[in-house]
């Protein structure tokens, strides 16, 4: 019986999987260069973490967390996103007595949505969270951050910006939302009914078309901020703008999780249809102390790997392997051995090389050298073993020159 994979958890092929590095390796490169430091946490932690950290009023944590009894003891959930549990971490350690950090992450999140192009089951996170600053110009240099490393990947993303305001301008202006909602509440799609009350902010964000017209004449937060959070805006544009990161100020941008206040982004992208945000991000000044840390604020970002690789992908990025240097073609079994042997030193020597161990007709092997993209053959059998001496031919020019075995480490480093 075969046994299928879970719907909306994919594999990642070896035919695809450089892209997967570059976006890993270019992330390292490029987190580095702002000083963040990379951080590993478990896949599973407490269901009470995301509840309390990302919101209990969520679709997150409401609707697609997996969550499980381990043993009828604790009740343990899938990650659905990566912030909570680097908090978690973050206070346990007690990291924060070391003043200002910079951490980023790598790694999968599971949410129990419903499957379609660009939104899955489980999917991959690159993210970065910055604690212990305030100051806008942070928001300003982590967005930038952000900017830079699509550039290094040749991608376009537009960049949204938008300010959730805080605890001091926030409540009066939910209820003004919510009165104002209710009042159109029969223009208003059965989704966006339903949050109404539970979660009102989030009906901004419908994409419904009908419910357009109610939606864009709804009283915006960013009319309302206070001072401080006008002020905090201000300085995170100025930021942007001296740093050359071009931006659209979208007063109805809301993110799905609940801690965020003042500053939220996100970076979305043409190429990738009706799911196009890449990234995500936004301050969570309140959510280390929600946490049972002290007082400490944040800020952070998410990217999806699967989105990021769709449109790297699209862009044409080839996916690139390491083909071998050589191919040992084998005679017979003195030179199947011979040609184990060799490629033992030839690795040793950082020359990646392959071998098929059936042996076997040599047109096959031949055919077997050119399918993996192997640049040279050396045929190996009796005869060269006891010369000592075999040829090695570029499978390109099809040109053959002679070789000692010994030497064949050096010969291929200089072709
Ligand atoms: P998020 O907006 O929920 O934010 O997710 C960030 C990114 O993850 C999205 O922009 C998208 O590219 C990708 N993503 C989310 N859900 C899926 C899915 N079901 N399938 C494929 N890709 C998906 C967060 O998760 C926050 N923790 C970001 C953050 C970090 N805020 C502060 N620090």
């Amino acid at each position: 019986m075969k046994i299928p994979g879970v719907k909306g958890m994919n594999d990642v092929l070896p035919a695809d999987i450089s892209r997967w590095h570059e976006m890993e390796s270019v992330a390292r490169d490029v987190f580095a260069l702002y000083g963040y430091r990379e951080v590993r946490t478990p896949a599973v932690e407490h269901a009470q973490l995301f509840a309390r950290g990302v919101g209990e009023a969520t679709d997150i944590v409401n609707k697609e967390m997996y969550v499980f009894e381990d043993k009828g003891e604790e009740l343990l959930a899938l990650r659905p996103e990566g912030t909570a549990g680097v908090v978690r971490a973050f206070i346990e350690h007690g990291a924060y007595v070391e003043g200002p950090q910079k951490w980023f992450y790598v790694g999968p999140m599971f949410r129990r949505e419903r499957p379609q192009k660009g939104r899955y089951r489980q999917f991959h996170q690159i993210g970065c969270e910055a604690f212990g600053i305030a100051e806008p110009f942070l928001d300003a240099e982590q967005i930038a951050l952000l900017a830079d490393y699509f550039g290094r990947l040749g991608v376009r993303a537009e960049l949204k910006l938008n300010s959730v305001g805080d605890q001091n301008c926030r409540p009066a202006y939910l209820a003004d939302l919510k009165a104002y909602l209710t009042g159109r509440k029969a223009e208003l799609c059965p989704d966006c009914n339903d949050r109404i009350e539970r979660n009102p902010l989030r009906v901004l964000d419908c994409k419904v078309e009908s419910c357009q017209p109610v939606l864009n004449a709804a009283p915006r937060l960013l009319d309302r901020l206070c001072e401080g959070c006008r002020t905090h805006l201000d300085q995170v544009k100025a930021g942007l703008d001296a740093l050359g990161v071009a931006y659209r100020v979208d007063p109805r941008l809301v993110r799905g999780l609940d801690y965020y206040v003042r500053t939220a982004y996100e970076f979305t992208s043409d190429a990738l249809g009706s799911q196009s945000a890449v990234a995500g991000g936004g301050r969570y000044d309140r959510l280390v102390e929600t946490l049972g840390g002290p007082p400490t604020p944040g800020i952070g970002f998410a990217l999806g790997q699967e989105r990021l690789a769709m449109i790297l992908e699209k862009n044409g990025r080839a996916a690139t392997v390491r083909a071998p240097e050589v191919f040992f073609v084998t005679a017979d079994a003195e030179g199947a051995l011979e040609a184990l042997r060799r490629a033992a030193e030839l690795r040793q020597a950082g020359i990646a090389c392959d071998l098929d161990p059936r042996g076997g007709k040599m047109r096959a092997q031949f055919k077997q050298a050119e399918r993996v993209g192997a640049r040279h053959a050396v045929v190996l059998g009796g005869n060269e073993v006891r010369t000592g001496q075999a040829k090695l031919k570029d499978l390109q020019t099809r040109e053959e020159k002679p070789v000692a075995l010994a030497e064949l480490a050096s010969a291929l480093r200089r072709p």
